[in-house]
């Protein structure tokens, strides 16, 4: 693609985990990149200098819509979100609220302001517990938690208004997201992170004194959950093909799984982390967690498909790896 048909990206959460990653990734492919976040979550050292930060809420159109004419924005990139399933369960509102209604919001922004593309973070908790070895875009979408239902109906709001108006969408559904940029430029940084591989290094670095095993009875080789771990730098940059691909074509959406199409347990995710750092975090089983499905894995044969996209960092130990050099980082950074 030539340089003048990259269009200015606005990005939806771009101080957070992923978005963070995806603003580097779209600044190194050379698209001007606008970030707008309100900060609850996010960091605004997390935002590429190359960038312009705007801190405000999704949620306000008139915000968003002053955004979009000003930098003359063609497409979006939508991250900004709550993402703990089980707080979701807990306050399910806060999730319809901040996932569903403001990405409503913004929809409509886009629309009312021209813009011509959409990507959506969506997730495998769109599927709920399929009862499939691989999970592909053709599983019917059950979510079992209000998050999964807060990602589905806004691929439900976009599929409805890229069928009525100008605008085409790729709805990105992850796996388990985890590592870290590989340069170290940014990394997952929230406090109180539930995921396991965030978990598991702040136990390998010392700010966690053990790791909860939730469920050691699972219907899995080990008895222990299994997840399709996608490096984060993978996924950010399949973002950025997925938008040259809306470019290209604009009359067609996609909904595309992110994952590498294999599981991995709890048991050799910690295991990998023991090899990294030559110590033994200490386990303590644990009951299963309420709405964890045993496995969960990717069959991802439409993003290989769809997009010239080949995973780079699809191994265990690299994803593992990534993410302890930036916890290392960002405990030095006190
Ligand atoms: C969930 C969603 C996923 C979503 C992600 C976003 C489901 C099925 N998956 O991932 O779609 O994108 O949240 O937030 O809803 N574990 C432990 N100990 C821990 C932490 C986790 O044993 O301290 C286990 C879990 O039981 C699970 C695995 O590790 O088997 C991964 O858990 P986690 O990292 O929390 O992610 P998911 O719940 O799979």
């Amino acid at each position: 693609m030539t340089e003048e048909k990259r269009p200015a990206v606005l990005v939806t959460g771009g101080a957070g985990y992923i978005g963070s990653h995806a603003v580097h990734a779209l600044l190194d492919s050379g698209f001007p990149v606008v970030v707008v976040d309100n900060l609850v979550t996010g960091f605004r050292w997390a935002v590429a200098d190359g960038a312009t930060f705007v801190e405000g809420d999704i949620g306000n159109a008139a915000l968003v819509g002053r955004v979009i004419a000003e930098h003359d924005i063609g497409a979006i990139m939508h991250f900004a979100g709550s993402v703990v399933v089980p707080e979701s369960v807990s306050d399910p509102l806060k999730y319809y609220d901040n996932n569903t209604g403001r990405s409503r919001a913004l929809i409509g922004a886009a629309i009312d302001g021209g813009v011509k593309h959409f990507i959506f973070s969506s997730t495998a908790a769109t599927y709920g517990m399929p009862d499939v070895e691989r999970v592909s875009e053709e599983t019917p979408t059950v979510p079992i938690n209000p998050y999964g239902r807060s990602k589905l109906m806004t691929e439900w709001m976009l599929r409805d208004a890229a069928a009525a108006h100008d605008i085409n969408y790729g709805a990105l559904r992850y796996f388990n997201v985890a590592g870290a940029d590989p340069e170290g430029r940014t990394g997952q940084s929230t406090a109180g992170a539930t995921h396991l591989i965030k978990v598991a290094v702040e136990a390998a670095t010392g700010k966690r004194d053990h790791v909860a095993i939730f469920g050691t009875d699972y219907d899995t080789p080990d008895g222990t959950g299994v997840r399709d771990y996608i490096h984060v730098w993978d996924l950010v940059r399949a973002h950025v093909l997925a938008l040259e691909k809306l470019i290209a074509e604009p009359e067609e959406s996609f909904t595309l799984n992110c994952g590498y199409g294999r599981g991995f347990s709890v048991l050799e995710v910690l295991d990998a982390v023991d090899r990294a750092t030559n110590r033994t975090i200490e386990r303590r089983m644990a009951p299963r967690r309420e709405g964890d499905p045993g496995i969960i894995v990717s069959n991802n044969a439409k993003i290989l498909e769809t997009l010239p996209w080949r995973p780079e960092r699809d191994d265990l130990d690299t994803i593992v790896g990534d993410a302890l050099a930036w916890e290392r980082k960002l405990q030095e950074r006190g």
